[in-house]
């Protein structure tokens, strides 16, 4: 469990298993745009540079929230992160990122990347109040029904993190 997880009460994040795709898949539906599927889910369980957590609600077993984290050599990249509708501003979402930042710097990551729509208030506020910052644009990189959004790609040392 993450040292953090004491402040969580009614919660606990812990590794993703297969049988949580399912459910990671169905809030990814719920929360995004181009959201991913069970079978990706299990392929990223399967990858070994693939890091996947997940945050289950312990009153009901309900999974409630997914990080998944890729490591590639000393490169980290958040690649996937979301907290269901419910359960959102507890924390739950830093938490996961707080284990999903010790866990790259542990294993030797020198930076974690990260990609976000430029208009994601929320996901940009919690962002920044880790330490991350912008790097970088890319100009109508996703096209929803909405139009196009610009990317920023943002970047964390982990020098600055209790892991680096
Ligand atoms: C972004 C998201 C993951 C945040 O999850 P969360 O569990 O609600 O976030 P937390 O409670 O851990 O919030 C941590 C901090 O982030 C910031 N934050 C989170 N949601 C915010 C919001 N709606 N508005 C402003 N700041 C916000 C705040 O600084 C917050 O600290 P505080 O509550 O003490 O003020 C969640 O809104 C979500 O799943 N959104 C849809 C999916 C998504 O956008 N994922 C990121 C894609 S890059």
């Amino acid at each position: 469990m993450a040292p953090g997880s004491a402040q969580l009460p009614g919660y606990r994040i812990r590794w993703m298993r297969p049988e949580d795709a399912e459910a990671a898949s169905g809030l990814s539906q719920a929360v995004f745009d181009l959201p991913w599927t069970r079978e990706h889910f299990v392929t990223e369980l399967h990858r070994p540079l693939a890091r996947a957590w997940v945050v289950e609600d312990t009153t009901t077993g309900e999974v409630v929230g997914f990080l998944v984290l890729w490591l590639v050599a000393d490169q980290a990249e958040i690649a996937t992160v979301a907290v269901a509708p419910d359960h959102r501003r507890r924390g739950l979402a830093r938490a996961l990122m707080d284990r999903a930042l010790r866990e790259a710097c542990a294993q030797g990551a020198r930076q974690v990347d990260l990609e976000v729509r430029a208009d994601n208030q929320a996901a940009l506020a919690l962002y920044h109040s880790l330490g991350f910052q912008v790097t970088g644009r890319r100009r109508g990189y996703y096209y929803t029904p909405r139009g196009p959004t610009d990317a920023l790609l943002m970047r964390r040392p982990c020098r600055a993190s209790n892991g680096g």
